[in-house]
């Protein structure tokens, strides 16, 4: 279904974000039928360049990201037309009257700042001062959303000068993955698991990102920020969320982000000793996190694995553990729910220890595994088994079901104005105040995290955190 013809001016347009994810990712739904022919994007930075560079540029981007519907020359064509450039100075006077002469009326008018968050006010107040912003324009913002609780709400409150809250779209493109928002029909969708959805039944969950890449190339940022900053508080923090929310009584955007922030407000704070850092040494023809960041003396980690608690009704007495790092042995996103074991065995001792265990896979092979426990065949009496009824989502749904990318459906819902899988300001800031305090204590306790040789699954202290809870991690390979 197409959405409204709209407008969108995007800030950083020439940067590295633009070129990967949302110029391939709008051709995307230009080419599905989604984006409307009358829909203009207009690119906005501070390089000196003509449209017609501009629109030279993306089709270079859209040849390197955009898969194979790059091929379609003719639709690569069309696409271009609708593409035009300003150069614009963020912090000055200049090309923003020349940008309002972009803007159509009676459209949907949409800005995605992507861009640092230093540019977010600067811009904010140019586009209300020069007119370009209404109460109906939107603007969309890129993470990091702030560095610690008292810049996001710095931020928040710069923002909020110039927009209301309805007008303001905090981008975690998480959100706008497919099996993340299956989380929320998988739970609310069934009978079948809400009623078990809570401590009586379940003995602890793991949320594990896992990634093969390395920081090379924007050891810059990533120094600054760490594992913490850069995914937990926002990534993983949002599947947490997804996770653990009460049902929303519908699916609408403050209804469902209410839930979302009470999670957040239930957490206890996290004890040092619940926490492992990790950073990543050289391996085989590698470099080591220290040399990727340019910094021979960083501290900074590149793994975090954590144990947290959600101190209400629903979760008291079931752990949730997170974990993520770069330079992993794979890449692979997963949701694990380990129930109990059934209260008596009434196989004997013989039969062993057995447990329904919900795999939710997010990425890369999208899908889902419950281990159900049978009978092993055979004659050897009741021996048990644990065997998963395993579904690919890819398998059971066919490939015509493929799911547009997360940066181009969020970008769809921005001009549909829907808010729902975007974060609120309150939000943000309750992830901060959770967060701030563990890096507090790493700061003042001059924390250095542990190494881990490239490939593997994290420094043992992870390993470690689980088993002093005679637990285990699901094994990533
Ligand atoms: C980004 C982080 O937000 O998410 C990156 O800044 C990380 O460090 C990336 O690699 C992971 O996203 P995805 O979609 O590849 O899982």
């Amino acid at each position: 279904i197409p959405v409204d013809p709209f407008d969108l001016v995007i800030f950083g347009a020439t940067g590295d974000l633009a070129r990967r994810k949302i110029l391939p990712g709008l051709f995307d739904r230009f080419c599905d039928g989604q984006m409307p022919p009358e829909a203009r994007i207009i690119g906005a930075a501070r390089s000196d360049m003509t449209s017609e560079e501009f629109r030279t540029l993306v089709d270079e981007a859209i040849s390197e990201f955009g898969g194979a519907l790059a091929e379609d020359r003719a639709a690569v064509a069309r696409f271009l037309d609708a593409l035009s450039y300003e150069t614009v100075d963020a912090v000055g006077e200049d090309g923003w009257e020349a940008l309002r002469g972009h803007l159509r009326e009676g459209f949907v008018r949409a800005f995605y700042f992507s861009v640092g968050p230093s540019l977010f006010g600067d811009i904010a107040e140019r586009l209300r001062s020069f007119g370009l912003a209404d109460e109906n324009s939107r603007i969309v913002v890129e993470k990091p959303f702030g560095h610690d609780l008292a810049s996001a709400k710095k931020l928040n409150a710069t923002l909020a000068q110039h927009f209301d809250e309805t007008q303001i779209y905090r981008i975690d493109h998480y959100l706008g993955k497919e099996t993340v928002q299956n989380l929320m029909a998988v739970r609310f969708g069934n009978m079948l698991f809400e009623p078990l959805w809570n401590s009586q039944f379940i003995d602890h969950i793991q949320i594990t990102v896992a990634e093969t890449v390395g920081v090379g190339g924007r050891g810059g940022y990533y120094d600054k920020s760490g594992a913490m900053r850069d995914m937990i508080q926002n990534h993983l923090m949002q599947l947490l969320c997804l996770i653990a929310m009460e049902p929303p009584a519908k699916f609408d955007p403050d209804a469902v982000r209410d839930e979302k922030l009470k999670v957040i407000r239930a957490l206890d704070p996290v004890q040092h000793h619940h926490v492992v850092r990790g950073q990543y040494e050289a391996g085989e023809g590698e470099q080591s996190y220290r040399e990727d960041a340019g910094d021979p003396r960083s501290r900074t980690e590149s793994f975090v694995a954590l144990r947290l608690n959600i101190s209400n009704w629903r979760w008291a007495g079931t752990p949730i553990y997170l974990r993520t790092g770069k330079k992993l042995a794979v890449r692979e996103s997963e949701i694990v729910v380990v129930f109990k074991e059934t209260p008596h065995s009434i196989f004997g001792p013989d039969a062993g220890n057995h447990r329904n265990v919900l795999v939710i896979r997010l990425q890369p092979d999208e899908g889902m595994t419950l281990d159900v426990t049978i009978k092993e065949p055979g004659p050897g009496g009741m021996r048990l088994v644990d065997v998963p009824l395993d579904m690919s989502f890819a398998e059971a749904l066919g490939p015509g079901a493929q799911a547009p990318g997360a940066y181009e459906r969020l970008i769809m819902d921005v001009i549909r104005g829907n808010q729902t899988l975007f974060m609120r300001g309150d939000e943000v800031e309750a992830a901060w105040a959770w967060t701030d305090p563990i890096i507090e204590s790493w700061v003042a306790r001059h924390d250095v995290p542990k190494p881990y040789p490239p490939g593997s699954s994290g420094p043992g202290d992870a390993d470690l955190l689980m088993r002093r809870d005679k637990r285990e991690w699901r094994e990533i390979k």
